[in-house]
């Protein structure tokens, strides 16, 4: 980094850093077109993402009077179990071809601040199509926990030898009633809470029926879809589809034309049988004729059943990276 200098930022400084990061959105978009347009609308939420990190505050890096690149965290929160801060998607951006050199001091001068906050676990939302930022921030031992991805709403693709089994699951898919309490569904998604406690995922989750039934009950005050698969008066699966709020994930996402695949489950006895592909069906209809444009879905890197699954039917578009320090003394 010899004819770079490194410096705090400063809210004067967001134009600049817009224009970056504004770059590598266009870049990343180049990778994956589903990413939405930059609207002056879809363009103006962004800056304001950006003008925020800001006016918090990390490093940038000069050459000359050229802003070359900045990194930001943000505060700091509580999360497995630890104090940790994320540097978001728009939260750090270098200049295209710099990346090598770049990402690691930046990522230093925010590491060293954070460790001396006493944050020791540092997370990094990143472009997938970036393969040079990815790779810089897994030799500064960073690894995936989420991913984030998108899909067009043509119908899903089935294999030859699964289509009868997917015509008769899209049959049997049941929409639950708006209208109706959604707490039969709540045992189910208790379940599914739990699994997040297996291995490798390993993720606490309040898997009591109270905390299901309230997580169900936001969902359909919200205006979210959920389809059921039932076997008798049992629920074997179900997906619940809604507008990507685009707040504590799908950020790049908020206020474009997106619906997200909020939860999905199917009892283990059930899976493999072409029960998800159905459900999935019906959610990309249920988003086409609500005027939706893409489909987001938001999954842990780690989910043995549920990473294949999303990956097989929706393209990467961002990565959280996680990274664990010790505290310092
Ligand atoms: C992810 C999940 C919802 C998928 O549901 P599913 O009913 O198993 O999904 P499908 O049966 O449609 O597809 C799964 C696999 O079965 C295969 N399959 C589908 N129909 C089939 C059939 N008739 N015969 C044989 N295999 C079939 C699919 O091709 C797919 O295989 P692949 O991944 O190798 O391509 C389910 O595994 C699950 O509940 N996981 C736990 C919770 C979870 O991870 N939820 C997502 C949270 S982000």
């Amino acid at each position: 980094m010899t004819s770079h200098r490194l410096t705090p930022t400063d809210p004067s400084m967001a134009a600049e850093g817009f224009a970056l990061f504004r770059d590598a959105y266009l870049r990343a978009r180049r990778a994956i077109p589903l990413l939405p347009e930059l609207t002056e609308d879809h363009e103006a939420r962004l800056r304001r993402r950006v003008e925020r990190a800001f006016a918090r505050g990390g490093f940038a890096v000069w050459h000359g009077d050229s802003l070359r690149g900045f990194m930001i965290a943000g505060p700091p929160f509580a999360f497995r179990g630890s104090t940790a801060a994320l540097v978001p998607e728009y939260g750090h951006a270098v200049a295209e071809g710099e990346e090598t050199t770049l990402v690691g001091p930046l990522y230093a001068a925010v590491a060293e601040r954070l460790a001396g906050e006493g944050v020791p676990l540092h997370l990094i939302g990143h472009f997938a199509a970036d393969a040079v930022t990815t790779s810089s921030l897994f030799e500064l031992g960073f690894g995936a926990v989420v991913r984030e991805r998108l899909r067009d709403l043509s119908d899903v693709a089935v294999r030859d030898a699964a289509r009868a089994d997917h015509e008769a699951w899209l049959a049997r898919v049941e929409r639950v009633p708006q209208a109706a309490a959604w707490d039969r569904l709540a045992p189910l998604a208790a379940e599914h809470a739990a699994y997040y406690l297996e291995s490798p995922l390993f993720m606490v989750k309040d898997a009591s029926l109270e905390a299901a039934m309230a997580d169900l009950e936001a969902h359909r005050s919200a205006g979210d879809a959920a389809y059921v698969v039932r076997d008798g008066d049992a629920p074997l699966a179900y997906l619940i589809v809604g507008r990507c709020p685009g707040e504590s994930e799908g950020r790049l996402l908020a206020g474009t034309a997106t619906a997200q695949v909020r939860s999905a489950f199917v009892v283990p006895a059930a899976r493999r049988g072409g029960i998800g592909g159905a459900l999935l069906q019906h959610a990309v209809d249920w988003a086409r004729d609500a005027g939706f444009e893409r489909l987001f879905v938001e999954h842990e890197s780690a989910n043995p059943l549920g990473a294949p699954f999303w990956r097989r039917h929706f393209a990467p578009f961002l990565v959280f990276s996680m990274r664990y320090v010790d505290r310092m003394a």
